[in-house]
């Protein structure tokens, strides 16, 4: 009886429709987004300094100190690796209005990234390809020429997509 009401096709739109309606999905796990927001934007932003630590010793080879190619080149490819992550740690739930609403974490990206989020995902792609041509560079001229294109690239994606942050005077 209850076999013949309620068959398979019946049970399959219950749980369609308890899918789309948003019930808990604690069973479904790696949905990182919903339940870590928080160390997502964490984690975005230690990449970010990361970046960082690397830009500042390729900044000093393009003004002209003389440092090992092979330690660039090094550098230039973790550049690579972590611009090909970077924009996969931006999930809806990680926006800056997300962050005031539930007071749990702040960010510098701005609503820009969300807004045309394909433009965002090209930039760092983009990004990421002058990186990997850096790394493959023959000398110290070329790589200083690429050096001057990734800092150009750091800081117009920032121009673009970040709140500018105050420097310390
Ligand atoms: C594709 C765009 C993009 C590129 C390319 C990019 N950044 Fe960023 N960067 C951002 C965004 C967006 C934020 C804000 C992240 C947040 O607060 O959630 C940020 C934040 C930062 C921060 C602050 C991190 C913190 O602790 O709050 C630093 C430092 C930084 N970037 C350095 C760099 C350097 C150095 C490069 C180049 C090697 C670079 N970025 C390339 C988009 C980019």
């Amino acid at each position: 009886m209850f076999k013949r009401r309620f068959g398979h096709a019946f049970l399959a739109t219950v749980v369609a429709i308890a899918s789309l309606t948003g019930a808990p999905r604690a069973q479904e796990t790696g949905l990182t987004g919903a339940d870590k927001a928080a160390d997502i934007v964490q984690a975005r932003q230690l990449l970010m300094d990361a970046a960082e630590e690397h830009i500042m010793f390729i900044d000093a080879v393009s003004a002209g100190k003389d440092l090992a190619l092979s330690d660039m080149k090094s550098r230039a490819y973790q550049l690579n690796i972590l611009l090909l992550a970077f924009p996969h740690l931006f999930p809806p739930q990680t926006t800056p209005a997300a962050g005031d609403r539930d007071g749990a974490f702040q960010t510098n990206a701005t609503d820009a990234v969300w807004k045309d989020f394909p433009a965002f995902y090209q930039a760092a792609q983009d990004f990421a390809a002058v990186a990997l041509d850096a790394s493959q560079a023959k000398d110290i001229g070329a790589f200083r020429v690429y050096g001057a294109q990734l800092r150009a690239g750091c800081d117009s994606c920032h121009q673009a997509y970040m709140t500018p942050v105050e420097q310390p005077k």
